[in-house]
């Protein structure tokens, strides 16, 4: 007799299955179709209430009305990444087919550490290795395998380097990096006991890039002090600025010192994919590492990552064969053998179905799309005395700030935080914030092709008013006066 659980996924239950699904697409679907704006505006102390409210020790034993209830607490104050008005920081709307291979990979629960777990789901993963290598410039040998995000690719590929280091001493290693490098590489660091000064931080020219001459300075002094760079990550497409560091002259001096280059170009590597930039990335292709996000530029729901390299053995390096899971012996393929994960989510299936429906060419024009958005986002603000702008964009980031002629830098400084988090409580544009040489920006960052400059410039006139209106509440003889 076969055994049944009505709350299990299983032969018995695929109906509700079918309705459980429909009803939650229906919900997100109904929620979509009526949002206007990236997030409702429910205060936290609201949402805190609304949450802890819940007494999860009494179930309400039906899909259908947990769903109507999280549909209230989450659906109704999420943050929508679709909404133009959502210009905040590096989350993209996500390609519709990557939805169908969520269903398809969460019911299924295939787990990609080993073959007898995934079937063609380890190769899958490792068509898509090889396609993203491909892409790369990185001949058969590479290798690589995919990562909850760049957090995780960025210490996975640092490891690996330290362990092709000669060096063992854990205390005369250095990554070499700039300012503008995520914070994940000094995280990563840390975790590798290394520390944070172990951090070098290689100088900029103006516009944030490393500068390739500072850089072998810098090495030069590391070796006259007997200290080891066991690495330098170049950045292709900063956090803050979106630039792109020089890879094929940091690749040369690396190269000449038998230094491991990793390339974090989690955020550009839609780049790899584009028509029109793909040269940004030159020299990619003689970097030993290499971070990429799908789930920033690919248009994939998070998380979508992955590390690759361009020698599979640094990777096989690490290789920890159990027993019970992944044995010396075995004869199929255990992406486990070069994961820092064990039970893994088969994410590759979005990205999979996505190049199958969408394809390379059209997700390439959609990150070139968002690249031209932050240039006319440019140029607005340019023309616009009302606003200061940081730098020209690379990519889709752009770092301004409301700042009339008269309005000088500290009262700027003052009101640019504030300004960010009225937006915020206001719910009709969400724009991220950061500082750079002490003083605070605002920051666009734009994923989303279906922006449109109208839709900036209406963000923009947003900011102006709010501005304002914070201005006018510190001044009351601004009150009257016109904007
Ligand atoms: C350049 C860069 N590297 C790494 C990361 C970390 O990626 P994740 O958030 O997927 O862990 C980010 C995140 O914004 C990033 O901008």
């Amino acid at each position: 007799m076969e055994g049944s659980s009505p709350h299990l996924f299983g032969r018995s239950t695929v109906g509700r299955f079918q309705h459980d699904v429909a009803q939650a697409a229906a919900a997100v679907a109904d929620r979509v179709r009526t949002v206007r704006r990236p997030y409702s505006g429910a205060s936290l102390t609201d949402l805190q209430g609304m949450v802890d409210a819940v007494d999860l020790d009494r179930p309400l034993g039906d899909t259908d009305a947990a769903l109507d209830e999280v549909a209230k607490l989450y659906l109704d104050n999420a943050v929508w990444f679709h909404e133009p008005g959502y210009v905040a920081h590096l989350n993209c709307p996500v390609a519709l087919p990557a939805l169908s291979a969520e269903v398809l990979l969460a019911a299924v629960n295939s787990s990609v550490d080993t073959y007898d777990q995934s079937t063609t789901g380890t190769l899958i993963e490792r068509r898509l290795v090889d396609w993203a290598a491909g892409r790369i410039g990185f001949g058969p040998d590479a290798d690589g395998v995919f990562t909850s995000g760049g957090t995780q690719s960025n210490l996975h590929a640092l490891l690996l380097a330290r362990e092709a280091s000669p060096a063992t001493d854990l205390s005369r290693m250095r990554i070499l990096a700039t300012t503008e490098t995520h914070f994940s590489v000094t995280q990563a660091a840390i975790l590798l006991g290394l520390g944070r000064e172990a951090v070098i931080a290689v100088a900029t020219d103006a516009g944030g890039r490393m500068d390739p001459a500072a850089l072998t300075r810098t090495l030069d002094d590391l070796a006259a002090y007997g200290l080891v760079a066991i690495a330098v990550v170049a950045t292709a497409g900063t956090t803050d600025l979106g630039c792109v560091d020089p890879i094929a002259e940091i690749a040369e001096s690396c190269a000449r010192r038998g230094v491991w280059l990793h390339v974090d170009a989690a955020y550009g590597c839609g780049l790899l994919v584009s028509t029109r930039r793909r040269h940004l990335l030159d020299g990619i292709e003689r970097a030993d590492s290499v971070t990429v996000d799908f789930h920033k530029s690919f248009f994939q729901p998070i998380s979508s990552s992955a590390i690759i390299v361009r020698h599979a053995s640094a990777m096989r390096r690490m290789a920890h064969h159990a027993d019970y899971l992944n044995p010396r012996t075995a004869t199929v393929p255990n992406q486990v053998d070069k994961s820092l994960q064990t039970t893994r989510r088969f994410d590759a299936l979005k990205l999979w179905m996505t190049l199958r429906t969408v394809g390379a060419e059209q997700l390439g024009a959609m990150f070139d799309r968002v690249v031209d958005l932050a240039e006319d986002a440019h140029r607005l603000l340019t023309e616009d005395p009302d606003f200061e702008v940081a730098a020209e964009p690379t990519l889709s980031t752009v770092l301004f700030r409301y700042r009339p002629a008269w309005l000088d830098d500290d009262a700027c400084d003052e009101l640019t935080p504030r300004l960010r988090a009225r937006l915020f409580a206001g719910g009709e544009a969400i724009i991220a914030g950061t500082t750079r040489d002490g003083r605070h920006w605002l920051k666009f960052t734009l994923l989303n092709p279906m922006t449109t400059t109208e839709h900036l410039r209406a963000v923009l006139d947003l900011v102006r008013e709010t501005g304002w209106a914070l201005l006018a509440e510190d001044d009351t003889r601004l009150a009257t006066a016109v904007v």
